[in-house]
Protein backbone atom coordinates (compact mmCIF):
# COMPACT_ATOMS: atom_id res chain seq x y z
CA UNK A 1 0.00 0.00 0.00
CA UNK A 2 1.54 3.59 -1.17
CA UNK A 3 1.33 6.41 0.99
CA UNK A 4 1.92 9.71 -0.12
CA UNK A 5 2.36 12.58 2.90
CA UNK A 6 2.09 16.66 2.87
CA UNK A 7 3.85 18.74 5.37
CA UNK A 8 5.11 22.67 5.19
CA UNK A 9 7.54 22.03 8.68
CA UNK A 10 9.74 20.32 10.61
CA UNK A 11 7.82 16.60 9.77
CA UNK A 12 7.99 14.98 13.24
CA UNK A 13 5.23 13.46 12.36
CA UNK A 14 6.56 12.15 9.26
CA UNK A 15 9.48 10.91 11.09
CA UNK A 16 7.03 9.16 13.18
CA UNK A 17 5.52 7.51 10.61
CA UNK A 18 8.91 6.67 8.57
CA UNK A 19 10.25 5.38 11.94
CA UNK A 20 7.27 3.05 12.56
CA UNK A 21 7.36 2.05 8.88
CA UNK A 22 11.02 1.03 9.62
CA UNK A 23 9.36 -0.70 12.00
CA UNK A 24 6.75 -2.69 9.38
CA UNK A 25 4.19 -1.37 11.94
CA UNK A 26 2.84 1.21 9.47
CA UNK A 27 0.61 -1.47 7.13
CA UNK A 28 2.41 0.26 3.66
CA UNK A 29 5.15 2.17 2.05
CA UNK A 30 5.55 6.04 2.14
CA UNK A 31 6.38 6.63 -1.51
CA UNK A 32 6.98 10.25 -1.85
CA UNK A 33 6.64 13.63 0.59
CA UNK A 34 5.73 17.01 -0.66
CA UNK A 35 6.52 19.92 0.49
CA UNK A 36 4.57 23.61 -0.05
CA UNK A 37 7.59 25.12 1.77
CA UNK A 38 11.23 24.78 -0.06
CA UNK A 39 13.10 24.62 3.30
CA UNK A 40 10.73 22.47 5.48
CA UNK A 41 12.98 20.25 7.53
CA UNK A 42 10.85 17.23 7.11
CA UNK A 43 11.84 17.26 3.18
CA UNK A 44 15.49 16.49 4.81
CA UNK A 45 14.06 13.77 6.58
CA UNK A 46 12.44 12.10 3.61
CA UNK A 47 15.62 12.09 1.68
CA UNK A 48 17.50 10.53 4.15
CA UNK A 49 14.96 7.91 4.70
CA UNK A 50 15.62 7.37 1.15
CA UNK A 51 12.22 8.78 0.19
CA UNK A 52 11.30 10.91 -2.63
CA UNK A 53 10.82 14.57 -1.41
CA UNK A 54 9.46 16.89 -3.31
CA UNK A 55 9.19 20.90 -3.26
CA UNK A 56 5.97 22.04 -4.81
CA UNK A 57 6.35 25.82 -3.78
CA UNK A 58 2.99 27.79 -4.24
CA UNK A 59 4.48 30.99 -4.41
CA UNK A 60 4.87 29.88 -8.30
CA UNK A 61 1.01 29.73 -8.27
CA UNK A 62 -1.06 32.80 -9.13
CA UNK A 63 -4.57 31.32 -7.21
CA UNK A 64 -5.34 28.03 -4.88
CA UNK A 65 -6.87 26.21 -8.00
CA UNK A 66 -3.67 26.54 -10.04
CA UNK A 67 -1.58 25.31 -6.84
CA UNK A 68 -3.83 22.77 -5.91
CA UNK A 69 -4.44 21.70 -9.52
CA UNK A 70 -0.63 21.35 -9.56
CA UNK A 71 -0.40 19.58 -6.76
CA UNK A 72 -2.96 16.84 -7.57
CA UNK A 73 -0.87 15.97 -10.76
CA UNK A 74 2.18 15.49 -8.69
CA UNK A 75 0.63 13.29 -5.99
CA UNK A 76 -1.21 11.32 -8.55
CA UNK A 77 2.02 10.20 -10.41
CA UNK A 78 2.67 8.20 -7.07
CA UNK A 79 -0.50 6.72 -7.07
CA UNK A 80 -1.36 6.85 -3.72
CA UNK A 81 -3.56 4.67 -1.68
CA UNK A 82 -3.72 7.25 1.11
CA UNK A 83 -2.61 11.23 1.26
CA UNK A 84 -1.69 12.21 4.67
CA UNK A 85 -1.63 15.81 5.72
CA UNK A 86 0.90 16.28 8.55
CA UNK A 87 1.68 19.43 9.04
CA UNK A 88 0.34 20.77 5.56
CA UNK A 89 -0.12 24.14 6.35
CA UNK A 90 -2.72 24.87 3.75
CA UNK A 91 -6.22 25.26 3.22
CA UNK A 92 -7.33 22.92 0.10
CA UNK A 93 -9.71 23.75 -2.11
CA UNK A 94 -12.98 21.53 -2.40
CA UNK A 95 -11.84 20.10 -5.77
CA UNK A 96 -8.59 18.80 -4.09
CA UNK A 97 -10.64 17.50 -1.46
CA UNK A 98 -12.82 15.87 -3.02
CA UNK A 99 -10.37 14.13 -5.25
CA UNK A 100 -9.15 12.50 -2.39
CA UNK A 101 -12.04 12.34 -0.28
CA UNK A 102 -12.14 8.76 2.43
CA UNK A 103 -8.79 8.60 1.30
CA UNK A 104 -6.75 11.31 3.27
CA UNK A 105 -6.23 11.74 6.65
CA UNK A 106 -5.38 14.86 8.59
CA UNK A 107 -3.72 15.25 12.50
CA UNK A 108 -4.89 18.22 14.67
CA UNK A 109 -3.53 19.42 17.81
CA UNK A 110 -6.52 19.36 19.84
CA UNK A 111 -9.13 17.23 20.81
CA UNK A 112 -12.08 18.04 17.92
CA UNK A 113 -14.57 19.19 17.57
CA UNK A 114 -12.80 21.75 20.43
CA UNK A 115 -10.28 24.29 18.82
CA UNK A 116 -10.25 24.05 15.41
CA UNK A 117 -7.52 26.42 12.94
CA UNK A 118 -4.56 27.65 14.88
CA UNK A 119 -3.21 28.54 17.91
CA UNK A 120 -5.01 25.82 19.83
CA UNK A 121 -2.71 24.88 22.61
CA UNK A 122 -2.62 28.81 23.74
CA UNK A 123 -6.79 28.68 23.32
CA UNK A 124 -6.86 25.92 25.60
CA UNK A 125 -4.65 27.60 27.98
CA UNK A 126 -6.75 30.59 28.25
CA UNK A 127 -10.02 28.76 28.95
CA UNK A 128 -8.04 26.50 31.76
CA UNK A 129 -9.19 23.24 30.46
CA UNK A 130 -7.19 20.43 32.63
CA UNK A 131 -7.66 18.19 29.18
CA UNK A 132 -6.23 18.65 25.87
CA UNK A 133 -5.00 16.69 23.02
CA UNK A 134 -4.84 15.62 19.66
CA UNK A 135 -6.69 14.26 16.88
CA UNK A 136 -6.53 12.01 13.67
CA UNK A 137 -9.59 13.31 11.11
CA UNK A 138 -10.73 12.25 7.74
CA UNK A 139 -10.52 15.27 5.48
CA UNK A 140 -13.82 16.82 4.11
CA UNK A 141 -14.28 20.20 3.00
CA UNK A 142 -15.17 21.67 6.44
CA UNK A 143 -11.80 23.28 8.36
CA UNK A 144 -10.82 20.56 11.01
CA UNK A 145 -14.41 19.59 11.11
CA UNK A 146 -13.60 15.86 9.25
CA UNK A 147 -14.86 12.65 11.34
CA UNK A 148 -12.57 12.15 13.70
CA UNK A 149 -10.91 8.59 13.61
CA UNK A 150 -8.58 8.45 16.73
CA UNK A 151 -7.74 10.90 19.74
CA UNK A 152 -5.43 10.99 22.44
CA UNK A 153 -6.47 12.74 25.50
CA UNK A 154 -3.20 14.97 27.68
CA UNK A 155 -3.95 15.93 31.18
CA UNK A 156 -2.87 19.94 31.47
CA UNK A 157 -0.78 20.75 34.30
CA UNK A 158 -1.00 24.23 36.32
CA UNK A 159 1.98 25.44 34.86
CA UNK A 160 1.84 23.92 31.76
CA UNK A 161 3.12 26.71 29.42
CA UNK A 162 2.08 26.83 25.49
CA UNK A 163 5.32 25.06 24.68
CA UNK A 164 5.06 22.29 27.35
CA UNK A 165 1.61 21.61 26.09
CA UNK A 166 2.42 21.33 22.97
CA UNK A 167 5.75 18.89 23.83
CA UNK A 168 3.29 16.69 25.55
CA UNK A 169 0.88 16.91 22.99
CA UNK A 170 2.95 16.35 19.82
CA UNK A 171 4.49 13.19 21.74
CA UNK A 172 0.93 11.71 21.29
CA UNK A 173 0.95 12.85 17.76
CA UNK A 174 3.59 10.55 17.07
CA UNK A 175 2.12 7.90 19.05
CA UNK A 176 -1.84 7.91 17.10
CA UNK A 177 -1.21 8.74 13.30
CA UNK A 178 1.43 5.84 12.59
CA UNK A 179 -1.99 3.63 14.14
CA UNK A 180 -4.69 5.61 12.09
CA UNK A 181 -2.35 5.00 9.36
CA UNK A 182 -2.18 1.46 9.74
CA UNK A 183 -5.46 0.89 10.31
CA UNK A 184 -6.93 2.60 7.52
CA UNK A 185 -4.08 0.50 4.96
CA UNK A 186 -5.25 -2.85 6.96
CA UNK A 187 -8.83 -1.64 6.13
CA UNK A 188 -9.99 -1.46 8.78
CA UNK A 189 -10.12 2.36 9.28
CA UNK A 190 -12.80 3.96 6.51
CA UNK A 191 -15.21 6.91 6.31
CA UNK A 192 -18.67 6.08 5.69
CA UNK A 193 -20.94 8.42 4.98
CA UNK A 194 -20.31 11.18 7.55
CA UNK A 195 -18.53 9.03 10.26
CA UNK A 196 -15.37 7.33 10.73
CA UNK A 197 -15.67 3.93 11.38
CA UNK A 198 -13.27 1.14 12.92
CA UNK A 199 -13.30 -2.54 12.34
CA UNK A 200 -11.90 -4.62 14.45
CA UNK A 201 -8.93 -3.34 15.31
CA UNK A 202 -6.42 -4.33 18.61
CA UNK A 203 -4.11 -1.48 20.07
CA UNK A 204 -0.56 -2.75 19.90
C1 LIG B 1 1.38 19.20 14.44
O1 LIG B 1 1.22 19.78 15.68
C2 LIG B 1 0.05 18.83 13.86
O2 LIG B 1 -0.91 18.53 14.81
C3 LIG B 1 -0.33 20.06 13.11
O3 LIG B 1 0.87 20.58 12.61
C4 LIG B 1 1.95 20.17 13.42
C5 LIG B 1 2.98 19.54 12.56
O4 LIG B 1 4.17 19.28 13.22
N1 LIG B 1 -1.32 19.74 12.11
P1 LIG B 1 5.31 18.44 12.51
O5 LIG B 1 5.70 19.15 11.22
O6 LIG B 1 4.78 17.06 12.24
O7 LIG B 1 6.45 18.43 13.47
Amino acid sequence: RRVVVLISGSGSNLQALIDAQHHDALGGRIVAVISNQTNAYGLKRAREAGIDAVALPHQEYDSREAYDGALIKVIERHEPDLLVLAGFMRILTPRFVNRFLGRMLNIHPSLLPDYPGLHTHARALADGVTTHGCSVHFVTEQLDGGPVALQAEVAVAEDDTQESLKAKVQAREHLIYPIAVRWFLEGRLQLRGDSASIDDVTLP
